[in-house]
């Protein structure tokens, strides 16, 4: 199935000038990018994006670091885009993420890990939705 998933590569990542190794890394595996936008979160925009953490110990600090900078914000496209943007990513904690992923090549922390990825068909379709009106989606 061609899926759209929501990536986005985070202010760890933009400040290290890592964009176009992580977007070379999706183009290659067959994801396409069909929407893209830099931008600086507000705290608004990134406690709504992570609602589903609110409440988790980590949260206040999750908001604060994807505030930090600005992030590089994509759909991508693709054959099972959802789970082959997971597999790319590698597990939360690059420290348990497999070799070769975007998180053992890249992240810093558990916190600092990169790159997001949705997690499933509802929240990719959630997060396509936050941040690109679907006219902004040049979806092939
Ligand atoms: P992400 O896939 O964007 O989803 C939630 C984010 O919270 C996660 O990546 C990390 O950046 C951050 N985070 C920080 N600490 C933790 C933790 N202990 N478990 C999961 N996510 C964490």
């Amino acid at each position: 199935t061609i899926e759209r998933t929501l990536s986005i590569v985070k202010p760890d990542a933009v400040a290290r000038n890592l964009v176009g190794k992580i977007y070379d890394r999706f183009e290659t595996n067959g994801l396409r990018v069909v929407a893209a936008r830099m931008k600086h979160l507000s705290r608004a925009e990134a406690e709504g994006f992570y609602a589903v953490h609110r409440g988790k110990p980590f949260f206040d600090s999750l908001v604060e670091f994807m505030t930090s900078g600005p992030v590089m914000i994509q759909v991508l496209e693709g054959e099972n885009a959802i789970l082959k943007n997971r597999e790319l990513m590698g597990a939360t904690d690059p420290q348990k993420a497999a070799a070769g992923t975007l998180r053992a090549d890249f992240a810093s922390s558990i916190e600092a890990n990169a790159v997001h990825g949705s997690d499933s068909p509802e929240n990719a379709a959630i997060e396509i939705a936050w941040f690109f009106p679907q006219s902004e989606v040049y979806s092939r």
